[in-house]
């Protein structure tokens, strides 16, 4: 089961903003330091991504089709609660993605990074109001307005920005197309008109997640020497807590016919090979040691999130005790050994999945 019941508006905003350490966050960061950033170093890669961003081949995507509602069916209750879950944490991680890119377009000069900034902005506000279109369907809907207003932000240096949105942008894209996959092998199991949006969809992200990676090449001491300990963190946690997350939606997985692991190591597969453009170091992510490690990771929460509802001295302490049962296991596998590549010389890479 889900940890949160959505059954009205006021569920929809509490699990938007809720803060916990697998729910997506919003960032802010130093504007001063974007505003510095140079493209030279990639210039000709960058201006041709910025015309595919002009060329906005998805400028159409985003409507919905005369077959769309026809085609949205009750849904047994299990199902329902963990797809509207799914639902708000997908519309709050592309709303992060709109908010932060926005902000740093309002408060940047620099020609290269404000033009960029507006093609994401443009982007994720569509992705998060064609989901929100979905969840009006329920009689539910995020107010954004107000979640941009009420949330809390994190801050977060532009390092950890680059590291952390260039992976959020790749595997948002490795899961969207991992799902469209496996639905268009399987169509009796697409249960949401929504599924079909997917394939175009994922596009966006990968070209995010390719502007993130040329604003990395751009600065290359991001990934070297004591930076790589940086990403190392930084693809873990991210993988860490998607791993996690992906757990707590069992009836979601089967009515996909996708078993979570595999779906997740899928990703976790595709992730790899692509941020092998910019990352130097990837998770050993298929060895025997590592995947016991994320499934602790999967007891530790889920104890921790039973405990909490247990209450009282016994349910803190156990608490107490999950929680360093998660905090040990993520150390364990930060040390697992790393593969090592050289990054190639093509910074490039095409949305191939
Ligand atoms: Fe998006
Ligand atoms: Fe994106």
């Amino acid at each position: 089961m889900t940890p949160h019941a959505i059954q009205s508006r006021d569920d929809v905003m509490r699990v938007a903003k809720s803060e916990t350490l697998i729910t997506p966050r919003f960032y802010t960061t130093d504007f001063k330091a974007m505003d510095a950033l140079d493209m030279n170093p990639v210039r000709a890669e960058w201006d041709a991504m910025i015309a595919e961003y002009e060329g906005d081949n998805n400028h159409d995507h985003f409507q919905r089709d005369a077959t769309f509602k026809d085609e949205i069916r009750q849904l047994p209750p299990a199902l329902q609660q963990e797809f509207l879950d799914f639902l708000v944490s997908s519309i709050t991680s592309e709303y992060s993605g709109c908010v932060l890119y926005n902000e740093i377009r309002k408060h940047v000069d620099n020609p290269d990074i404000k033009q960029l900034m507006t093609y994401l902005t443009r982007d994720e506000s569509r992705h998060a109001n064609f989901i929100n279109a979905s969840l009006r369907d329920y009689g539910l809907g995020v107010d954004l307005a107000n979640l941009k207003a009420t949330k809390k932000y994190t801050y977060f240096k532009p390092k950890y920005i680059f590291y952390a949105t260039y992976l959020s942008e790749k595997i948002g894209y490795a899961r969207y197309i991992t799902i469209y996959r496996q639905l268009e092998r399987h169509p009796d199991k697409r249960f949401h008109p929504i599924f079909k949006w997917f394939e175009r969809w994922c596009n966006d992200e990968f070209r995010h997640g390719e502007s993130f990676a040329l604003m990395m090449r751009a600065q290359p001491h991001l990934l070297r020497g004591a930076n790589l300990l940086w990403v190392r963190f930084f693809l873990l946690a991210v993988y860490a807590t998607m791993f996690v997350r992906d757990h707590t939606r069992p009836a979601l997985h089967i009515a996909m016919g996708i078993d979570p692991d595999e779906y997740d190591y899928r990703v976790f597969d595709i992730t790899t090979e692509i941020s092998k453009q910019v990352f130097p170091v990837s998770l050993d992510t298929n060895h025997e040691a590592f995947r016991a490690g994320l499934r602790r990771l999967v007891d530790a929460s889920s104890g921790y999130t039973v405990a909490k509802a247990q209450g009282g001295v016994i349910g803190l302490a156990k608490r107490a005790g999950w929680a360093l049962v998660g905090v040990a296991t993520f150390a364990k596998l930060y040390l697992h050994p790393v593969h090592r590549h050289d990054l190639p010389q093509r910074m490039r890479v095409a949305p191939a999945w």
